[in-house]
């Protein structure tokens, strides 16, 4: 504790000193979450919430995407990630080179693409979508083009669970996964219910399909909160990132959370001690060639201007 509370209270005089906020996705830990995050919650509400930042600095404790979003919105603005390393495998699993492919197999086909991907895939893409605002999305986008049929890609699973709520559409998917969502079975679910009778699921839609047919709810993460709030079920577990479960549970004494741990290794890569370090050094600026950007804040400020 004194180590933590020294880099908190180091970063806090940073905030103040560059006109800095920190943003922190609900995966973050939670020695970041319940201290110097000063904006937290999902993907859309990250992306939301940087439309309205009235700071100079951006911080993003969350992965390269995340902040690379936040910029694509805010380009006047320094938008700092403590790792350059804290990726995605989803935002790896495609390039813009597929989605160009793609568009010559299927013409005319509107390109919706999930926002964990690189701002070139965005700039390839019709619109992005969350896991928060999918259906949403890809109602509109077939309303609006006249089409039944969108690619929504790159993560399948997304597009699996998306597809049984839109059975209208025909959704064409590609073949990227969460490395964490991935590993979860339906079996895992079964267990925890012969091992917690009574027990409330709730799953992240990037989980395979096979997975959300066990859960009692599938949502983003900001969607599981929100259940937990509203529901206050006496046991639950949270099929997600393990940090989730922590971040969820301060509020929420009363509840008994059930915190099997899958944790993603591009969350953990920060930490105090990098976004105490990105502050002082001012490094490391998100930049995206302005060419890319115009094209990819299209496809991301379609996506708000629907949800
Ligand atoms: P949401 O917070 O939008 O549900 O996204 C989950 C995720 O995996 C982000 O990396
Ligand atoms: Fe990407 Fe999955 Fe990690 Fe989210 S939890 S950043 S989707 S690898």
């Amino acid at each position: 504790w004194p180590l933590i509370a020294r880099d908190v209270e180091a970063i806090e005089q940073l905030k103040r000193a560059r006109n800095a906020v920190v943003l922190g996705h609900n995966y973050q830990a939670p020695e970041i979450f319940n201290t110097v995050a000063d904006i937290v919650g999902d993907s859309l509400a990250l992306a939301r919430e940087a439309v309205n930042v009235d700071a100079d600095v951006i911080v993003m404790a969350g992965v390269h995407f995340m902040a690379e979003t936040a910029k694509l919105l805010n380009p006047s603005k320094t938008v700092l990630m403590p790792d350059m390393r804290a990726g995605c495998s989803l935002a790896d699993s495609i390039t813009a080179a597929d989605i160009r492919l793609l568009r010559q197999h299927y013409p005319g086909v509107p390109v919706v693409t999930y926002v964990n991907t690189s701002a070139e895939v965005k700039a390839e893409s019709d619109y992005c979508c969350t896991s928060g605002n999918a259906v949403k999305v890809v109602r509109a986008v077939a309303r609006e083009w006249g089409v039944n049929r969108i690619l929504m890609l790159p993560d399948e699973y997304l597009a699996q669970n998306v597809q049984k709520l839109v059975p209208e559409i025909e959704l064409i998917a590609w073949k990227g996964h969460c490395e964490v969502h991935e590993r979860f079975t339906p079996q895992d679910i079964r267990d925890l219910r012969e091992a917690h009778p009574g027990i409330v699921v709730l799953a992240h839609p990037e989980c395979p399909p096979e997975v959300v047919a066990e859960a009692d709810y599938a949502g983003s993460t900001a969607g599981m909160a929100d259940y937990v709030r509203d529901e206050k079920p006496a046991r639950v577990v949270l099929i997600t990132e393990c940090s989730m479960a922590d971040n969820v549970a301060v509020g929420h004494p009363e509840i008994d959370f059930v915190r099997p741990c899958n944790l993603c290794p591009h969350m953990r890569r920060i930490t105090l001690p990098n976004i105490r370090r990105a502050l002082e050094t001012m490094t490391h600026a998100v930049e995206i060639d302005p060419a890319i950007a115009d094209r990819a804040r299209r496809a991301v400020e379609r996506m708000l201007a629907i949800s």
